[in-house]
């Protein structure tokens, strides 16, 4: 990129910048800057073979740079641009890694009248407690947040320079305005590192300071770390930043305050509360930062291989969102076993704590929500965030369509994407005041519209059991009976669950009646494996010669079995054992062992009740004997990715015949190939694809599997332990 980069101040961060271009061979040659008192330590960069050279005068230091980091504390920033000021040149670009930069603006101002517009304020969040150029590393900046905060008049290509450079060196950059990146950071860094001096400062300066030190194990390690930190440097990042960080002082000291009262009056529900809250909030944060961060995860899959042993799946996902939904709603306190501990229902579980319902867990799957009746949820401070997961917001809507306060339901890029009309148009006719995007996808925001509701009689034009759900939940809060036909049957999870907390439905062949007279009562959830996150072994296991599996407490409702009929009609051998009823739900284990697969033409009517299985299904026809056909799926075009598009286009390049039509799929069974496919960000393809594998003649390599965490975290240890040679590289 560059002939000559300058580093002004050769320390820890200066130092690691040099080492990462040189790494990455952004610039011929590398020279730094500093004071004769810093003669000693740039002699070390030197010797470290950090920079070529040093100067300790700036302006031959600067002489043909193409580029000058300035890499000095903030405190010392207004003495570097007078230092530059006789030198500024336009063909150079200038910036600087300061942790401040409404003061490093307001200096530059000071200094040249108006901020030149060849110099780009930046701030790397990233370093260490120790300083010095010794510690500099290659990848101090590797996945790590970088804000650029450029002025109205700085030059784009200066722009675009400094993010490309920022970028090579391993940085994930993004822009923003100087004021929004200094409120940001006295939230995040300054007022955590203020806390950690002054409690190091308050329990030093106690007499048996000694004794406390002696046991200060853990948490005071932990939360004290960063006050290991260049006190120099952060007294002067705190009057950099003062006007930001001292209301968040104050909203400390309030906060505080709250806890002492909590304490003195023995609330402990409250205090419970609170730290609940913090607890998953904090959750929350490193999963989005570690989103964020996790560039991707891909699957490598060696070809062959069997399965072969006992497992038992994670919880249904259907039932985890409901039991949550209707526990929280229920009078008295629901227990929960079995529970999927994963992304999409912690989202319903993390919207109902939003909404002021007290949730203990998940520990080992198993939760205590404390039911605040049907009309006890308080309105979210926030909007509601519900991730990849189309069921929370469907549900939600309706649910919250009833409520007496208004809420926003926001998702992913792919949840934003998804049709969300199906259940707005019906909730309108309802009565609703929900506002979508113009092409009716979310965010939602729903107007709570309590005692406005009036009942309605649909008839869905899809069969749709979220919608179906939808409709009634926000039935229990409607005038008069509110009541769903279905084209087709659909998972009827909800009917049974309310059932089971003692609400009244009604249900009549392909219709279901619910009105608002009634109370739901607390009870306990066993959730059973999810059948279709069994459906992944179900197939794997057919497919691949000498396997023989049993699937342990999978739930077998009538309406999600789909699966098993299909792969049954296709030749396979699935025994269904040890059946029985548990919470109102059947449930069963399922001993599947090898059998050539046979192309059949998927019966229509078992589409709905195999719904989120055709992924997986695909890939038993691509192993089956002769052609498969699928039709009357024009659903899958909407589910989290367009599952027929994606899956035709990743088995053509595994060199299987498959073609895809509007509705379906028609896939003629032959070999499969090795080669590099996408999920698109889909749990149910990255899975599926994974499973072809068995049946491979080369690797596959599956892209973009971070989703499988959405419904099956413990996918790639499983299918290992049962028998396929996954590995899991996350860059
Ligand atoms: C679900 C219903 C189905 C299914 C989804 C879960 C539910 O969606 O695909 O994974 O829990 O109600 P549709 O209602 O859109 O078919």
């Amino acid at each position: 990129m560059f002939d000559r980069l300058c580093i002004i101040g050769v320390g820890l961060i200066g130092g690691s910048i040099a080492r990462a271009a040189r790494l990455q061979g952004l610039s011929k040659s590398i020279v730094g800057y500093g004071r004769p008192q810093d003669r000693q330590n740039l002699e070390t960069a030197k010797r470290l073979g950090v920079i070529d050279d040093y100067y300790l005068q700036i302006g031959p230091a600067v002489l043909g740079a193409d580029c000058v980091v300035i890499a000095t504390p903030v405190a010392s920033i207004e003495s570097i641009f007078a230092l530059l000021k006789p030198h500024w040149s336009e063909r150079t670009i200038y910036t600087d890694v300061g942790s401040t930069k409404g003061s490093v603006v307001a200096t530059a101002e000071r200094v040249f009248g108006v901020v030149p517009d060849n110099f780009v304020p930046a701030h790397p969040i990233a370093g260490a407690e120790q300083s010095g150029v010794e510690a500099a590393v290659d990848d101090l900046f590797v996945h790590k947040r970088l804000i650029i905060t450029p002025l109205s008049h700085t030059r784009t290509d200066a722009l675009h320079q400094v993010q490309d450079f920022w970028e090579r060196c391993g940085s994930v950059v993004s822009k923003m305005d100087v004021q929004r990146h200094d409120a940001i950071l006295a939230a995040t860094s300054h007022l955590p590192h203020i806390l950690a001096f002054a409690l190091v400062d308050m329990l030093g300066h106690q007499d048996e300071q000694s004794e406390i030190f002696n046991y200060a194990a853990g948490g005071f390690r932990d939360f004290t770390r960063i006050a290991s930190s260049d006190p120099t440097m952060w007294r002067d990042i705190c009057f950099a930043n003062k006007n930001e960080i001292i209301p968040l002082l104050q909203q400390t000291r309030e906060q505080l305050g709250k806890i002492q009262r909590l304490l003195e009056q023995d609330d402990s529900q409250q205090l419970f509360a609170i730290f609940a809250y913090a607890n998953t909030a904090r959750q929350r944060f490193l999963n989005q930062f570690e989103g964020n961060m996790t560039k991707s995860i891909t699957f490598q899959v060696q070809p062959g291989g069997l399965l072969q042993g006992e497992a038992r799946v994670p919880g249904d996902k259907s039932m985890s969102h409901r039991s949550i939904m209707l526990g929280s709603l229920a009078e008295g306190v629901t227990h929960v076993k079995g529970f999927l501990v994963a992304e999409d229902a912690l989202a319903t579980l993390q919207a109902f704590r939003d909404m002021g319902v007290e949730i203990e867990g998940p520990v080992d799957g198993c939760l205590t929500i404390h039911g605040v009746g049907k009309h006890g949820l308080k309105a979210p401070q926030n909007e509601l965030y519900l991730g990849n997961s189309g069921t929370s917001m469907r549900l939600l809507s309706g649910l919250l369509a009833g409520q007496s306060f208004n809420s926003v339901l926001t998702g992913d890029k792919s949840l934003s994407g998804r049709p969300m009309k199906r259940v707005t148009e019906p909730l309108a006719a309802m009565g609703a005041d929900i506002k979508a995007s113009e092409k009716g996808t979310a965010p939602l925001y729903i107007t709570g519209n309590a005692g406005q509701l009036q009942g309605i009689d649909y008839v869905m034009p899809m069969a749709s059991a979220q919608v179906k759900s939808c409709l009634l939940l926000a039935g229990m809060y409607a005038d008069g009976a509110t009541s769903v036909t279905e084209p087709a049957p659909t998972r009827d999870h909800t009917e049974r669950m309310l059932s089971g907390f003692s609400y009244p439905v009604k249900k009549q062949g392909s219709n279901v009646t619910i009105t608002a007279e009634g109370q739901l009562t607390a009870a306990d959830i066993d959730v059973p494996s999810d059948i279709s996150s069994a459906a992944f072994f179900l197939v794997g296991a057919s497919i691949a010669p000498g396997s023989d599996l049993l699937l342990k407490h999978v739930g077998i409702n009538p309406t999600r079995t789909g699966v098993i009929d299909i792969l049954r009609l296709m030749g396979a051998n699935i025994e269904v054992l040890n059946e029985h009823i548990v919470g109102g739900e059947p449930v069963a284990d399922l001993h599947v062992v090898y059998s050539p697969l046979t192309g059949i033409d998927i019966p229509e009517e078992l589409v709905p009740l195999a719904i989120d299985e055709f992924p997986v299904l695909f890939v038993a026809a691509a192993c089956a004997k002769g052609q498969t056909r699928l039709s009357g799926a024009e659903e899958l075009r909407v589910k989290e990715s367009d599952r027929i598009q994606v899956m035709a286009d990743g088995l053509q390049i595994l060199g299987v015949d498959a073609q895809p039509t509007e509705d379906g799929m028609v896939i003629q069974g032959g070999p499969i190939g090795g080669g590099v496919v996408t999920s698109h960000g889909d749990h149910r393809i990255a899975m599926a694809f994974s499973i072809a594998g068995l049946r491979a003649t080369a690797p596959i390599t599956v892209l973009d599997c971070a989703n499988v965490n959405t419904s099956f975290p413990e996918f790639k240890d499983l299918v290992k332990r049962l028998g396929l040679a996954l590995v899991c590289e996350e860059s």
